[in-house]
Order: structure tokens, then sequence, then C-alpha cells
């Protein structure tokens, strides 16, 4: 049960390496990855392009530095790109489309992650330079973290790529939790991946890989992705140290997430039945629930302190709403702390 006694829920990124990753590690095979000879970052970006059906892959330190290269290799300075408005890279990722790659996000309204095709279509912006910034990109979450880790369905992924085709710019998927889409859908991955150009996904979150990211594309994105990193400082040296876990990520971490998703469900249905707080389990796909406390009596920093003194860790997510994400350190019990904790506190 939890780490050291905690039940920490804020995040899926809390998760420690598994013994196999460790020893990996120990004993990976090392060179320098920023002249190309590292053989275990090598194997990483090999079986990380294979398994989201991509020519070529890049690791990064993080999912943030994937999404900013895709923007910086796909956006050019002075153009814009179309995000969801409650999306990780519009909201979270320090206004690097801004501040980096100097070009305009346009965030647009959404259901649960889906943008209406009709909302790109009049957000569209050709043939008027001297006014208004062109369309270079589309770049959307799957699963979508704001949105309680909803999955966005490969049909509608398909329409997007067709609109993005048609007018002859890029789609970008901030797949951080990509893997959790393809198994609460119960396909494979490339399912999903088959309709963007680039995607980024996180080794170190549900996939309990200590560090690192993937961002991967075809043969020349990458080439210039790779160059971007190593202008950003992301050009790491033995980075076959930490790849190593990558691989066990990829190799052994991808089936179970279908347990976090059980947990996050149970969680969310004992949770829905709580006076004071507010959640439908039937939106709960994946591993991460969003729940708001509707009570006069107790707000969001109180109730994350009384949490915490029941060794319960979970992450407020705005004025009135609570984040909980499951993952490989949480198990039944967690749950049924966690389950009597809240109850005790809404009491
Ligand atoms: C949807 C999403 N995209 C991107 C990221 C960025 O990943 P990192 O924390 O590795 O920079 C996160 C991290 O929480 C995320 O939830």
């Amino acid at each position: 049960m939890g780490y050291k006694g905690i039940s920490d829920f804020r995040s899926d990124t809390v998760t420690r390496p598994t013994e196999r990753m460790r020893r990996a590690m120990y004993e990976a095979e090392v060179g320098d990855d920023v002249l190309g000879d590292d053989p275990t970052v090598k194997e990483l970006e090999e079986l990380a392009a294979l398994k989201v059906g991509k020519e070529a892959a890049l690791f990064v330190p993080s999912g943030t530095m994937g999404n900013t290269i895709a923007m910086k290799v796909a956006i050019p300075q002075g153009w814009e790109v179309l995000l969801e408005e409650k999306s990780h890279i519009y909201n979270f990722e320090c206004g690097n489309i801004s501040r980096i790659v100097g070009a305009l996000p346009r965030p647009l309204k959404s259901s649960r992650g889906m943008v209406p095709i009709e909302e790109f279509d009049a957000n569209f912006h050709r043939g008027d330079r001297a006014h208004v910034p062109e369309t270079a990109g589309v770049a959307l979450e799957n699963t979508h973290n704001y949105w309680g880790g909803a999955v966005l369905e490969p049909s509608y992924m398909e329409k997007v790529s067709v609109f993005a085709k048609k007018k002859g710019i890029h789609f970008h998927l901030d797949g951080a939790r990509v893997f959790n889409a393809a198994t609460a859908l119960g396909v494979d991955v490339r399912e999903i991946t088959k309709h963007v150009d680039s995607v980024m996904f996180c080794l170190s979150k549900g996939l309990s890989a200590p560090i690192g990211s993937i961002l991967a594309g075809t043969g020349d994105f990458i080439k210039e992705a790779r160059l971007i990193r190593k202008a950003l400082g992301g050009g790491m040296r033995q980075a076959g140290v930490i790849a190593a876990a990558g691989i066990v990520a990829l190799e052994e971490m991808v089936e179970r997430l279908v347990e976090d998703h059980a947990r996050a469900k149970r969680l969310a249905t004992a949770l829905s039945e709580i006076r004071g707080i507010e959640i439908n389990p039937s939106e709960v796909q994946t591993n991460i629930i969003v729940f708001r406390l509707v009570s006069d009596k107790i707000g969001v920093p109180e109730f994350l302190e009384e949490l915490r003194k029941r060794e319960v860790l979970a992450l407020g997510f705005g004025p009135s709403r609570v984040r909980m994400v499951t993952h490989k350190d949480i198990d039944d019990k967690d749950v049924e702390r966690a389950i009597n904790a809240i109850n005790d506190i809404m009491k």
C-alpha cells in the first residue's frame, strides 16, 4: 500500500521505477547520445517509433520539451496553431508557444477535449497576412488531463486529420497518456497515432519510468526535432541510463494500465455517493478523476489538508475542483483508504 505509508493520488508522475527498470538502468550500455552513439537510447527510439507507427522517434527529457519541440518544428514564427482551450500545451507549459516558438496559440472551446470540426474550420486563417497570423497547425490532447482523463475517439481524430490534410497544416498530438487512451478503447495505440503527423507521449507517467518522453513523427521531422532539442539544452550524454528504464516501460508497463482505470472507476463511483462531492462516474474513462466540492463547510485547501492528515494526497484543480490519479503505486487498499478518508471529512 502506498509509498512509505502515503497514498499519493496527486499524479501518475509520482510512480517509482520498478525493480526491472532499476536493474536495466544499472546494466545499460551507454555512449554519448549527442554524438549519436548511445545504443540504449537508439534502441528506445526505434522501439518507440515502432509502437506508435512512425518513421522515427526522439528521446526527450520531458513532455513539455517534446510538445515545445514539435511546435517549434511545425509552426513558423508569426503563424498560429489551433488548440483546445483547456489543453496542457496552452495552459501549463509556460506559454512556450509564444515564449519559444514565437507563434500565436488560438484556443478553441470543446466538448470534453473535442473541438467541433466547424470550429477549426471557422478559425482557420489564410490569405490576410497583413492582419491575421496564418494557421500552420492544430494540436490536440489524448487523454485529456483537464477533462478528467477523457478519451478522444479515433473516429474524431480521423476527422481532424482529414481537416488538417485538406488545409495542408500539421496535426500534433499531446499524447502524454495516449497509452491510457488506447487501453480504454481496447485498441492498439497506432489506431490513434496513425491520424497525426507527430505525437509526444510520456514514459514517466502511468508507464512509471523515472524520466523522459518521446516525440515521434517522420524521419525529416525528427531530424529537425533533434536539432531543436539540442538548441533547448536537451542534448543528453550517457542518456542510456534513463532510456533503459523507458524500454522496460514500453515493454512491460502498458498492459497493466487497465488496473489503474478500474481503480479510478471504483473511486469515482464511491465518491459520487458522498454528499458534497459532485462527479459523474460514467465520465471516468481512464486513470484521472476530477470532482467538484460543493460544500459550504469546506473549501479545496482545507479538504486537501484534511486528506493529508489521513495520509492521502490529492491535487487542487482550480477553486472548487480536486484531481486524483491512479497509477502503479496505488493499490486497492489505497483506494479504500481514500474513500474512507473522504467519507470521514465530508460527514
Ligand atoms: C497532458 C499533458 N501533456 C504534457 C505534460 C507535460 O509533461 P512533463 O511534466 O513531462 O513536462 C503533462 C504533464 O503533466 C500532461 O499531463
